[in-house]
């Protein structure tokens, strides 16, 4: 049977862990392509990281890359490339840079890798999902931004800090946009099943929905830029949701129209992923308050849009 090809695009900070993590699940061949003026740094990157293979077991080519012949073939594309946020900017920010080079990138992908499913991570997340679906013209099931992985599991992680039990047992959901105005639905968050308001009081758990909603702020405070280590691991938990053909239900920036009533944007909701990619969009019931916090976060969505649109009217 033949392997996976999987193909990330952008070696910085994600792009590399995401190698790092889908060869340490051999999850099939890995291709990092960067820019001309990095192709010695990310040939030398993915070389080092061929050579752990011996040592952590697994069977994967691992290359780096400035010719996007090399992703010929690929079953996956992770989008990387772009600027990450520095101290005292938003995820908002770093659009009129981002949305340039995602657009220049989808257009490879179109060419060189025109079956691929992508997997868009380059921020402000949303927009650039959107921007890849109209530079590429796949079809809705086979783009799809990460975020909510990450999202959720940071929400995840600080329930474990704060109640002493395993995460492996704490299981939560995350609905909207990747802003500081993302969803996380403490009505649909349970330990082992059982509520999780049994755990703690409300004041303690809005504290943690809060911390996780600015989580990828307080990492960018202490180390100067965005975080890697846990967005890739929400990436290769979709990879490898796809390319084993898992049927995951993951929080994922997935494509709704009726869905939700977004209207035709890509925005956080539970994806059924599989070979297809997403295969399904699931749709939860939803309390007032919580439709109120979608509608709010979903309008954020449409306006960093509405921004990609103004600047290029061929992608409206
Ligand atoms: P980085 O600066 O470490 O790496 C970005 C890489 O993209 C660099 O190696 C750069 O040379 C490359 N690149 C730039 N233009 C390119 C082009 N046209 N073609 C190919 N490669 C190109 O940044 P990092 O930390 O890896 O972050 C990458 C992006 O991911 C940022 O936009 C960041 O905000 C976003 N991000 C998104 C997350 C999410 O959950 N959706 C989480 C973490 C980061
Ligand atoms: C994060 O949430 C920057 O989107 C990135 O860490």
């Amino acid at each position: 049977m033949k392997r996976a090809k999987i193909a990330i695009i952008g070696g910085g900070n994600v792009g590399a862990s995401c190698a790092l993590w889908a060869a340490s699940k051999e999850l099939g061949d890995i291709v990092v392509l960067d820019i001309p003026q990095v192709e010695n740094l990310v040939k030398g990157k993915m070389l080092d990281l061929a050579q752990c293979a011996p040592i952590e077991r697994f069977d994967c080519t691992i290359t780096g890359t400035a010719d996007y012949k090399d992703i010929a073939g690929s079953d996956v594309v992770v989008v990387t490339a772009g600027i990450p946020r520095k101290p005292g900017m938003s995820r908002d920010d770093l659009i009129q840079t981002n949305v340039k080079i995602v657009k220049s990138v989808s257009e490879n992908i179109r060419e060189y890798a025109p079956d691929s499913i992508v997997i868009v991570v380059s921020n402000p997340l949303d927009a650039m999902v959107y921007t890849a679906w109209k530079t590429t013209g796949f079809p809705t099931s086979r783009i799809v931004g990460q975020a909510g992985c990450l999202d959720v599991a940071r929400f995840r992680a600080f329930l474990a800090m704060e109640t002493g039990f395993s995460v492996e047992d704490i299981n939560a959901l995350l609905l909207g946009g990747h802003g500081d105005d993302m969803v996380p639905l403490p009505r649909y968050t349970n330990i082992a099943g059982i509520p999780i308001t049994q755990f703690m009081s409300e004041a303690k758990l809005n504290e943690i929905v809060e911390r996780a909603k600015v989580g990828g702020g307080e990492i960018v405070k202490l180390m100067g830029t965005s975080a890697y280590y846990a967005p890739a691991s929400g990436v290769v938990q979709m990879v490898e949701a796809m390319v084993r053909d898992k049927k995951r239900i993951l929080p994922c920036a997935g494509y709704c129209d009726k869905e939700y009533g977004v209207g035709g944007y890509f925005v956080g909701v539970p994806c059924v992923l599989g070979a297809g990619g997403v295969e399904r969009i699931i749709e939860i019931d939803l309390n007032a308050g919580e439709r109120d916090l979608m509608k709010e976060s979903i309008s954020h969505v449409k306006a960093l849009v509405k921004v990609v649109r103004e600047m290029f009217p061929d992608l409206a």
